[in-house]
């Protein structure tokens, strides 16, 4: 099948790259593996990046006549909320793509509507309250400790351990941060204390559940400081210095287990999402299951979470490219 790879690059000039060469040169880039497990497959792949120019990526889309895009957009121009309007091209465009629409990316990037519509459907989320201005008003029926995060942002951008605060002051300066860096509005939610666990699901009208990962703090004493930070996430040396791990969850309780299954399959149908998602939970240590935020098309390199809990349940990393190209098929069949 003729197979379109598009993905955001990080700097301009990148667009005319012979992406396949990179691989070969092992380069690394997430989208490579992507592309990698379309070519073993079998795929006619064409890798499509682009910066700032998507005049040239419709162009080149309109020259390879794709039978399917594999929609690997992060962001545009680095800004992850725009993720949304590169779908909506390919969208109108007519194109079939894998992975959500661009309103369930858009709802979901919403981290207080996206809170709002779970609430109506009866999944625990923590409460929250946002700051659109530097003018704070005392949080009102959510009490200290909070953490504040931007409203549009993911991979923990703009989110580090000073995110926690305990009081009036601190909250307004971590406000501040968020207006004066990130440029948009802050959410203060109240601080979950709990063990953090991911689930993936592939499918769409039938979901699948992937084993559960669980990001673990053990050398983090203080509770409220457990937390996925940017440097938690992303630096290496960070994660060993503090002993942060993402490993296959350790024992749940089976309650806690059924009401986060729950939550999960309420949260991909009740916000739209498609073919592959992660939703990100906190359990407290009295069992409350609290959904922490969805996200559609979840980072799935190789060697990540979402590629290696498809590998626990028996899927190969060829084989979980496949699944979500034949998810994406057979979600338009249907239509
Ligand atoms: N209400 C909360 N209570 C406890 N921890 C939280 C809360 N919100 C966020 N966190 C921590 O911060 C991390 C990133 O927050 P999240 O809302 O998922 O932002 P992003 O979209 O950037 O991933 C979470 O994985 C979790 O560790
Ligand atoms: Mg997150």
């Amino acid at each position: 099948m003729k197979i379109a790879v598009v993905f955001d690059t990080p700097a301009r000039g990148w667009e005319d790259a012979d992406f396949k060469q990179e691989i070969a040169a092992e380069v690394y880039e997430p989208e490579y593996d992507v592309a990698d497990a379309l070519m073993e497959n079998g795929h006619d792949v064409f890798l499509i990046g682009f910066h700032d120019n998507l005049r040239r990526m419709l162009d080149r889309l309109e020259e390879f006549e794709p039978e399917l895009v594999f929609n690997c957009t992060e962001s545009f121009m680095g800004r992850a909320r725009y993720d949304y309007g590169v779908a909506a091209l390919l969208e109108m465009k007519g194109y079939r793509y894998t992975g959500s629409s661009p309103e369930a990316l858009l709802l979901a990037r919403d981290k207080a509507t996206s809170k709002k519509i779970l609430s109506y459907h009866g999944v625990r989320v923590p409460r929250f309250q946002v700051y659109d201005s530097d003018r704070i008003e005392p949080p009102s029926g959510i009490a200290f400790p909070l953490i504040v995060k931007p409203m549009h942002e993911d991979a923990s951008v703009g989110i580090s351990q000073a995110s926690v605060v305990t009081d009036l002051d601190g909250l307004g300066e971590r406000v501040a941060f968020i207006h004066r860096a990130l440029n948009q509005p802050a959410i203060a939610e109240e601080l979950i204390e709990g063990r953090e666990l991911y689930l993936g699901m592939i499918g769409n009208h039938k979901v699948q559940l992937l084993p559960t990962i669980e990001i673990t703090f053990d050398r983090i004493e203080e509770p409220s400081l457990r937390i996925a930070t940017y440097s938690a996430k992303w630096d290496l040396d960070y994660r060993q210095r503090w002993g942060i791990k993402n490993i296959f969850a350790r024992r749940l309780g089976a309650e806690a287990r059924k009401e986060m299954e729950r939550a999960a399959h309420i949260a991909f149908h009740a916000l739209g999402l498609r073919d592959y998602a992660r939703i990100d939970f906190r359990l407290t240590r009295d069992q409350k299951v609290y959904l922490l935020e969805a996200n559609p098309n979840p980072f799935i390199a190789f060697g990540e979470d979402m590629a290696n809990a498809a590998e626990r349940s028996g899927l190969d990393y060829y084989d979980f490219i496949e699944r979500i190209v034949s998810e994406a098929l057979k979600r338009y069949e249907a239509a």
